[in-house]
């Protein structure tokens, strides 16, 4: 199954707190870094396989590889048939 997502470009920092770019002679730091945002809704048993699949795809052992955040999500409610919970998410 192709994982459902949402896609978002974001500029963000991480630990390295951006770096130093030469525009015209003038050496200015970029502190926000285009960053790609994923948001992936799954039910508890998908947890730990959808991080595993992140780490997979994103892992390539350099600075930036960017992180994973874990969060509880209450409610979901598919909108066109009023599905709840669970079967809104799958
Ligand atoms: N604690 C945080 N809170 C919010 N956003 C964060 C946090 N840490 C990282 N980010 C976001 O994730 C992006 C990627 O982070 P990044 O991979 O550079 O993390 P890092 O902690 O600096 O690890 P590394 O040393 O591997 O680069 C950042 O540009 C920022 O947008
Ligand atoms: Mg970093």
């Amino acid at each position: 199954m192709r994982l459902r997502r949402t896609v978002t470009t974001a500029l963000g920092v991480g630990r390295q707190q951006g770096h130093a770019e030469v525009y015209r002679g003038v050496r200015e730091v970029v502190n926000l870094i285009k960053k790609v945002r994923l948001e992936i809704a799954v039910n508890d048993e998908f947890v730990e396989r959808t991080i595993e699949a992140i780490i997979k795809g994103a892992r390539t052992g350099n600075i930036g590889d960017g992180k994973i955040f874990a969060l509880d999500l209450p409610e979901c409610v598919r909108i066109r048939t009023g599905e709840r919970g669970n079967k809104a998410i799958g």
